[in-house]
């Protein structure tokens, strides 16, 4: 039954179900939805009979009122018993399953942080978009590196917390593709939120899902491993520059309003700024170069400039390579 009204409303509330537990998730929602509305028409239908049937009259004399009716009171205690034990079925069987992946899934290491995903696969591999293979369960083992942030993807119908100091997992399994070649309307990426409020950005902790079939993913997954190599290093630091989500709080146009957390990065190479040194409260000149750069990966608070918050994530070489700094800077180089 859940499975039929999951196929009559799939996209009344709710973008398409593109995982194996959405139209469970669905059918148990609308079941509940509907239930809620039925007895809300009923109810309130009863009662407005009654105001107008029993209201006061002239000249009418009230009767006692029955205290007792064993029938009624039977039906009204059993039939919602019997509808609430239905909902907690589904409800807590469901939700075991969404907590158990099987023991063969593959995983992916997300890491939220302000105001970033960070998305490592088994083979080293990083990305700030997601990707996962088709028809295949998936794990992810979530940590959050500052404040609570939440994993959400609706189109997947899965969300968890992603909580400082502790991992937390979720999974799924992808019925079709996305892009070229899928089998149904879902020609583009699925949206994935943060959804849990963690500061100024949080809006815009926003980042795609693509799936993918699995050689397809396997291209893909290499391709991303090794994905500074044979390209010119600015070519290579400004994937970098997207992918460790450094766009999205420094702009390369010139934007310095407060839509950006930090400074931006264009026509900066080899010119002063203002900074405040870690320890110290008055401003010191520093000339944009290799180390400066460097050290505001590896240690952002070391310097900050004059009128930034000391917001910027620490990117440690688990998070940022070297060579992935190198190429950065490349970049950084070649931005006017
Ligand atoms: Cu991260 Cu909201």
């Amino acid at each position: 039954m859940l499975s039929i009204l999951a196929e009559a409303s799939s996209s009344l509330f709710f973008p398409p179900e593109q995982s194996t537990f959405a139209g469970e998730v669905d059918g148990l929602f609308d079941f509940i939805y509907y239930l809620s509305a039925f007895f809300f028409v009923a109810i309130v239908a009863v009662m407005v009979y009654f105001v107008l049937r029993y209201h006061r009259r002239q000249g009418h004399v009230e009767q006692a009122s029955a205290s007792h009716n064993e029938v009624l009171e039977i039906t009204w205690s059993v039939i919602p018993s019997i509808l609430v034990g239905f909902i907690f079925f589904f409800g807590f069987t469901k939700y075991l399953d969404m907590r158990e992946p099987p023991e063969d899934a593959y995983e992916i290491v997300v890491t939220a942080s302000q105001w970033t995903w960070d998305f490592k696969y088994p083979n080293g591999a990083t990305s700030n978009e997601l990707h996962i293979p088709v028809g295949q369960p998936v794990r992810f083992v979530l940590q959050a590196t500052d404040v609570l942030h939440s994993f959400y993807i609706p189109a997947f119908r899965i969300k968890m917390d992603c909580v400082p100091q502790r991992y937390t997992s979720t999974w799924v399994i992808a019925k079709d593709i996305t892009g070229e070649g899928a089998t149904n309307e879902t020609h583009t990426p699925y949206d994935l939120f943060c959804a849990e409020y963690c500061g100024k950005d949080h809006s815009r902790m926003i980042t795609k899902v693509y799936v993918h079939n699995q050689a397809d993913f396997d291209v893909w997954l290499e391709a991303a491993a090794n994905y500074l190599e044979g390209i010119p290093p600015e070519q290579g630091g400004e994937m970098a520059f997207k992918k460790k989500g450094c766009a999205g709080c420094h702009s390369v146009t010139g934007d310095a309003s407060a839509k950006f957390a930090g400074p931006p990065l264009n026509g900066q190479w080899g010119t002063p700024r203002n900074v405040i040194a870690r320890g110290s409260s008055s401003p010191e000149s520093v000339v944009m170069d290799e180390n400066y750069v460097r050290e505001s990966v590896r240690e952002p608070n070391a310097k900050v400039v004059v009128g930034r918050n000391p917001v910027m994530p620490m990117f440690d070489p688990q998070r940022l390579k070297d060579e992935e700094i190198t190429a950065i800077i490349a970049y950084l180089k070649s931005l006017k």
